[in-house]
């Protein structure tokens, strides 16, 4: 404990920290040399279409909101189609996304956001990877 006047950090509780978060993340992956390339020339993302799913997706999963539809894995499936997404990609998502998540909160589902982003990206990477290898 320190006698900063920083206020200590809460978890996430709403769908306007979860907004928070999403928004932020996308500011550093925009700017990122390595990840911004991807979102801007090659997925020319809509920042405004792509925000509210993306957020309905963490929504579903901390809040149990259940406003995600799923199937978040098909457009990465189609973008990995036009440049590959390395194991570098996805860890590089997960330093910022960590990173953005503990700038702005602490607590349980602070840490679920940052678990569950693991385990999301070893799955879509694992299926990108196993979908272009020949069966032998
Ligand atoms: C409160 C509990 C949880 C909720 C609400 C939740 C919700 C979700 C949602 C909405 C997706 C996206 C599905 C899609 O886009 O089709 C997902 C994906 C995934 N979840 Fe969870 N999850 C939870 C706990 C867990 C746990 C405990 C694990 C593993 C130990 C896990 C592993 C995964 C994996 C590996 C994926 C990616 C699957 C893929 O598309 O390849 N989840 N989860
Ligand atoms: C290499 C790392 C990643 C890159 C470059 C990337 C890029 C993108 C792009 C460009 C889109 C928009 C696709 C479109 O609408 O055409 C998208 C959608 C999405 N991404 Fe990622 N992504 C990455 C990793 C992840 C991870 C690890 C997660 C989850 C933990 C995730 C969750 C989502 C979700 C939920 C959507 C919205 C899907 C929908 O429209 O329902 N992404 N991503």
């Amino acid at each position: 404990m320190t006698s900063t006047d920083a206020p200590t950090p809460t978890d996430i509780a709403t769908r306007a920290d979860i907004l928070r978060i999403t928004t932020a993340f996308y500011e550093r992956a925009f700017a990122d040399e390595l990840l911004g390339p991807v979102f801007v020339d090659v997925a020319q993302l809509d920042l405004e279409a792509h925000l509210p799913q993306i957020t309905d997706f963490w929504e579903t999963i901390l809040l149990g909101a259940q406003v995600y539809r799923g199937g978040a894995f098909f457009p990465h499936a189609m973008l990995h189609r036009r440049v590959e997404l390395t194991a570098g990609h996805f860890n590089r998502w997960l330093e910022l996304w960590e990173a953005t998540i503990r700038s702005l909160h602490a607590g349980p589902r602070a840490e679920a956001a940052i678990a569950h982003a693991q385990r999301v990206a070893t799955a879509f990477h694992g299926r990108l990877w196993q979908a272009r290898t020949p069966a032998t």
